[in-house]
């Protein structure tokens, strides 16, 4: 299978997918793109030798449509199966999202159904959890929304600010997240709970 991995920061998310993506795994990162020019994880992916695209959101003026459609043109050259998002900060329509639903995954800090949405670890903690953590779920046209292929639990700390639990969240995405994709990409979509 070839992953179309998705960002627009630093990509720890991307880097722990490619590191996973060796030996007997069946996918291979073949592209990674950004609409950040100056996204981390476009520099890292072209030290590794990956493909990378950059489309702009910017010029397109709110048009999510021509943006959307500008990302599914670069897509074709790569022959892409599946699409990763990982920390893609764009929300995609059902225009670009239906003819990938099946095949596109995402990595959201919250264990969802709660707290979609940004924010997630300070609105949390503002309720008074006692757990937080991160799921990955299929990508549907609903924000957020979609079946759910894994997750992992992180407790709360009373000393916990959104900065520390989010850090420790991370730790728990860059585990669960190549799990979950060594097991969609043989094609069996059970759901991955940890710990
Ligand atoms: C992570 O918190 C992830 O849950 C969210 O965006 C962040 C991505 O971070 N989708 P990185 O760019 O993968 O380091």
């Amino acid at each position: 299978k070839r992953v179309a991995i998705f960002l627009s920061g630093g990509g720890s998310n991307m880097r722990s997918l490619v590191a996973d993506m060796t030996g007997d795994h069946p996918a291979r990162p073949a592209l990674v793109l950004s609409n950040r020019a100056d996204a981390g994880g476009i520099d890292w992916a072209k030290g590794q030798g990956i493909a990378t695209e950059v489309v702009d959101h910017r010029p397109f003026k709110g048009d999510r449509a021509a943006f959307e459609a500008e990302i599914a043109a670069r897509l074709v050259p790569y022959a892409i199966d599946l699409i990763c998002l990982a920390g893609f900060m764009r929300v995609l329509t059902a225009g670009f999202v239906v003819p990938w639903q099946g095949r596109m995954l995402n990595i959201h800090p919250s264990l969802l159904p709660k707290y979609r949405g940004l924010h997630t670890h300070a609105r949390a903690l503002a309720a008074g959890e006692a757990e937080v953590g991160c799921s990955v779920h299929e990508v549907t046209a609903e924000l957020d929304e979609g079946p759910i292929l894994g997750q992992a639990r992180v407790p709360v700390l009373s000393d916990d600010t959104p900065e520390t639990l989010a850090a420790r969240v991370l730790t728990q995405e860059h585990i669960l997240y190549p799990a979950v994709l060594r097991r969609f990409a043989a094609g069996d979509r059970t759901p991955i709970f940890l710990p």
